[in-house]
């Protein structure tokens, strides 16, 4: 850490969403540590069941949230709505130097546009991925969440090129890695130290010599009949030669029930897991089916082959990497895509590529950077 500051700095990290609370995690961690730094955090409410939030803070060694503003389920405008007015009583009643938006979700963006606002600097982390696709929200809350903030700390090179592209001040541009990389490192760490009988998903990975790990949760994939049908076909076809381990999104529950669609006995279905337990399944499966942008990124960085049920990623450092390949969400592809990975000899690629600054310590970078930038 820099010893030339002087300047004491508050920050507020905003988390709202399960992506979120991973990645203030490690900063939360380093500003806990600093002297410069004071952090609160505070948590938008976006998701509020235990297995979607709370049993995050409890896996990630996070404090009870110095707020929380409740803002619930809704539609877009709803939602966005909801933390907008909850989160400008808050800042009008306390005024940091800085406000640490992560990722991509609607908290990140409202949060956003009430700080800018009130006048208080914005820093955004994860900043400058593009998809490109403008039909899914994501893209909406990170053009606009990156139209105004005032720095942006990027994870891969094409966020920075993105940024620069957009006409950004190169100054405000800092590409330090990946505080979500920070976090899983940390947690395998952790994993180590924890009895496995402690977690209530060790008898399943027991009985599984070979298994794989999906997550489904997108509107593009899990909102419409066709693509969802088309993908649990494809799940249940696969299942018939390796069992699936399956930890069912909330979005993703209704909407199977809404449509009728049966599932293989041989898929194991869960409910949404905390982060530890999540780990422990997906670090030593075959392969991981997702539409996840974390998962892209964490099985990159620990070498675990990748499916994406997407036609696109704002991600592509994954894909360059060589463990991540799009595959979309109609049901030969993913099969297609699922065999050639599974077939006998294909194995992991090997030796692990991981990108440029995925080391661990993303957090410490954004917090000098920010001590350096000073208070008000
Ligand atoms: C949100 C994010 C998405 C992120 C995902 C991770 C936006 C636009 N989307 O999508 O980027 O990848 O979180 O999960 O911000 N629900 C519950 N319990 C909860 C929360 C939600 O049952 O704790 C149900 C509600 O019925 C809700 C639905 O899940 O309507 C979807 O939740 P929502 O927050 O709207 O979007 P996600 O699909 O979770």
């Amino acid at each position: 850490m820099n010893d030339t500051r002087t300047t004491n700095v508050e920050m507020m990290l905003v988390a709202g969403a399960r992506p979120n609370f991973m990645k203030i995690a490690p900063i939360w961690r380093v500003a806990c540590q600093s002297r410069n730094i004071a952090a609160r955090i505070i948590h938008t409410g976006q998701h509020y069941d235990y297995a979607m939030s709370q049993s995050f803070f409890d896996d990630l060694e996070l404090p009870t949230p110095d707020a929380f503003l409740e803002a619930g389920s809704g539609s877009h405008a709803e939602q966005t709505g909801k933390i907008m007015t909850a989160f400008e009583q808050l800042c009008t009643n306390h005024q940091p130097d800085w406000i640490i938006v992560v990722g991509d979700v609607n908290s990140t963006m409202a949060c956003t546009i009430v700080a800018k606002k009130l006048g208080i600097r914005v820093a955004h982390v994860e900043a400058g991925l593009r998809s490109r696709d403008m039909a899914m929200p994501e893209e909406i809350n990170r053009m606009l969440t990156d139209a105004i903030c005032d720095r942006f700390f990027v994870t891969e090179q094409s966020g920075v090129d993105n940024l620069l592209q957009e006409g950004k001040n190169p100054d405000h541009i800092h590409f330090v890695g990946h505080v979500m990389i920070d976090n899983l490192f940390h947690q395998l760490e952790r994993l180590e130290t924890i009895e496995a009988s402690r977690l209530s998903v060790h008898g399943v990975k027991r009985r599984l010599d070979r298994y794989i790990f999906a997550t489904l949760h997108r509107p593009a994939n899990v909102d419409t009949r066709e693509a969802l049908t088309g993908i649990i076909q494809a799940f249940n076809t696969i299942a018939r030669d390796i069992p699936i381990v399956f930890p069912v999104h909330p979005r993703a529950q209704k909407q199977i029930a809404a449509f009728g669609l049966e599932l293989s006995a041989h898929i194991i279905q869960l409910p949404p897991l905390g982060f530890r337990e999540s780990l422990y399944l997906w670090k030593d499966a075959a392969l991981v089916m997702t539409d996840s942008g974390g998962l892209q990124e964490e099985t990159t960085a620990i070498g675990v082959p990748c499916l994406t049920l997407r036609f696109n990623t704002e991600r592509p450092i994954t894909l360059e990497m060589g463990t991540n390949k799009l595959v979309g969400n109609r049901k030969e592809d993913i099969l297609r895509a699922a065999a050639a990975v599974l077939e006998p000899g294909a194995g992991n690629p090997s030796p692990v590529n991981r990108p440029p600054l995925w080391d661990g310590r993303a957090a410490e970078r954004i917090c000098d950077i920010l001590a350096d930038a000073g208070g008000a």
